[in-house]
């Protein structure tokens, strides 16, 4: 698959080579704690987990977010990952998930912009009708991202996550292909103003 650019990121499929650093993230309890991973992860395990991605169709394949950095080997330093996943071809949906686990990197804008990336290719490249994703209330950092992505609420499973002692309530959220093209003209428009 060739990479997909946004205007400070860019999209490339995960390599073997990253899984040290996925290790990193997956293994740090503040990156994790709206994910659904809740043990400590074992280098045999990413390495399972990526043979077994890599079994996927290629739409669902993880890709590595990378923004530009002068100083990175490659002029692009990676910070997190994203993924389509729950492909239903025939009704033309697809979740979405996203984790920067460079902390760092937190609150800039590159949660918002990968998702804003994911849609395009979702709606101009994919095909879909209907882009969602799951978040957990706790998670308002992510919420806000995907609000300012462009989701819009949809409902919530009660209760459906437990964590630090507590249910948590499980929003959903989607984006349909009509308000998406909707908001791209209305961009345009603002643009030509
Ligand atoms: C959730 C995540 C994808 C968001 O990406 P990000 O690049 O940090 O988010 P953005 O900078 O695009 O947007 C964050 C917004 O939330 C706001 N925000 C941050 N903390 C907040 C809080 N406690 N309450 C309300 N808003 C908050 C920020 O101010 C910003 O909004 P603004 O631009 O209007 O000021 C990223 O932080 C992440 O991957 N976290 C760890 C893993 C994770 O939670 N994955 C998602 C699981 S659903």
């Amino acid at each position: 698959m060739p990479h997909l650019f946004g205007e400070r990121i860019r999209l490339r499929a995960a390599e073997k080579e990253d899984i040290t650093l996925f290790l990193t993230w997956v293994n740090d309890p503040e990156v994790t704690e709206h994910l659904m991973l809740a043990y400590p992860m074992a280098q045999f395990e990413e390495e399972r987990w990526y043979e077994n991605m890599m079994t996927l169709p290629a739409a669902e394949h993880v890709m590595v977010i990378e923004i530009q950095a002068e100083d990175a080997p490659a002029g692009h330093r990676p910070i997190g990952t994203c993924q389509y996943h729950n492909l239903d071809w025939r009704c033309r949906n697809a979740e979405v998930g996203i984790m920067i686990g460079e902390k760092a990197f937190w609150n800039q804008g590159y949660g918002t912009e990968t998702m804003k990336l994911l849609l395009r290719h979702g709606f101009e490249t994919l095909n879909l009708h209907r882009i969602w994703l799951r978040v957990y209330d706790t998670n308002k950092r992510g919420i806000r991202a995907y609000e300012k992505a462009g989701f819009a609420y949809e409902g919530m499973f009660r209760e459906a996550h437990y964590q630090n002692g507590q249910y948590c309530n499980v929003h959903l959220m989607s984006v349909l292909r009509p308000e998406w093209t909707l908001n791209q003209k209305i961009l345009k428009n603002q643009g030509s103003d």
